[in-house]
């Protein structure tokens, strides 16, 4: 992989929330620190931001969970990054991110990633490169699933541009689901600032995106088939993700969401500071995974 120059956008993943759907897993600790296959959760969300070429990242926990994440990612730089972290107090809706976050985006682009979204697959990195350089309006992915009424369901003209946009609709007008990770220009933490909360008590991201499509300000690329996008947050979908991740690092021997290798081979770090990284991890498969990187170099 070639060096990949870091972009003036900023990230946000979002990783608060109660998480009463997967108790008692979450009762003592965050859904996005349980263990995905070999790795935590969060992994997988921080991974695509990086691909994307977004080295500021802020992330938002609960409360009583920011230092198990401060733990486990420390400032970032380990990663040639930078992490910071700030708390969301109530998880009142997930637009609060851009209000919590706006100091942190300052005058600056900024996408954001729900902490239970996992992305892999053929194209990913060319779609997320595209979205990070539009600096002007919203850009959504869209992905078609056999649930979408479970989901935020966006739907098409025959042109193919966006005529309506909804969360968890009883009758859904399309197949395809929006799925969490939102490329966003500055106005959206003035839109986010103004929201009023839904009947569910909450504010919502589509009301963000809504506000983008008004305004003709939203585009939405369609995630082909070719790529992997899961939402973790029921124990079904855990055990699924688990084994999917697990099948690809078997038949493949590559890593998916390796965050180590990842700033190695986009050059933000050299092999001095992975072969430290593998060693910090002592005898583990993940660590012999990484000296073994610098040894093969494919
Ligand atoms: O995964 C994609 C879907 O994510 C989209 O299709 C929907 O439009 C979007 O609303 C969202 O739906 P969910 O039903 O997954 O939303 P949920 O309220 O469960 O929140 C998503 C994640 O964000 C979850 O891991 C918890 C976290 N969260 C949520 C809220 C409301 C927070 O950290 N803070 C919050 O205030």
């Amino acid at each position: 992989m070639a060096k990949v120059d870091k972009v003036s956008r900023k990230g946000i993943i979002l990783a608060g929330g109660s998480g009463t759907r997967l108790h008692p897993l979450t009762v003592s600790v965050s859904k996005q620190l349980l263990p995905v296959y070999d790795k935590p959760m969060i992994y997988y969300p921080l991974s695509n931001l990086m691909l994307a070429g977004i080295d500021e990242v802020l992330i938002i926990t609960a409360p009583d969970q920011q230092d198990l994440f401060r733990n486990l990612l420390g400032d970032g730089s380990q990663f040639g990054m930078q992490l910071e972290y700030a708390i969301q107090d109530n998880p009142d809706g997930v637009p609060q991110a851009f209000v919590i976050g706006a100091d942190f985006i300052g005058d600056d682009p900024v996408t954001l990633i729900l902490g239970d979204n996992i992305f892999y697959g053929q194209g990913l990195v060319q779609q997320l490169r595209q979205a990070v350089y539009s600096n002007h309006g919203a850009t959504i992915f869209a992905y078609v699933v056999s649930d979408p009424e479970r989901y935020g369901v966006v739907a098409f003209d025959e042109e193919g541009n966006p005529t309506s946009i909804a969360e968890k609709p009883k009758r859904p007008r399309s197949d395809y689901a929006v799925t969490g990770m939102y490329f966003f220009d500055n106005d959206v933490i003035e839109i986010a600032q103004n929201l009023t909360p839904s009947k569910r008590g909450e504010t919502e991201i589509i009301d963000v995106v809504r506000a983008y499509m008004k305004r003709g300000d939203l585009s939405v690329e369609r995630m082909g088939r070719g790529i992997a996008w899961l939402d973790v947050g029921t124990h079904d979908a855990l055990a699924e993700a688990a084994a999917y991740i697990q099948a690809v690092d078997h038949r493949q021997g590559f890593k998916i969401a390796c965050l180590e290798e990842i700033a190695w081979r986009q050059q933000w770090i050299d092999d001095d500071q992975l072969q430290t990284l593998s060693k910090s991890y002592g005898n583990s498969p993940y660590g012999n995974y990484l000296s073994g990187l610098l040894e093969h170099r494919h």
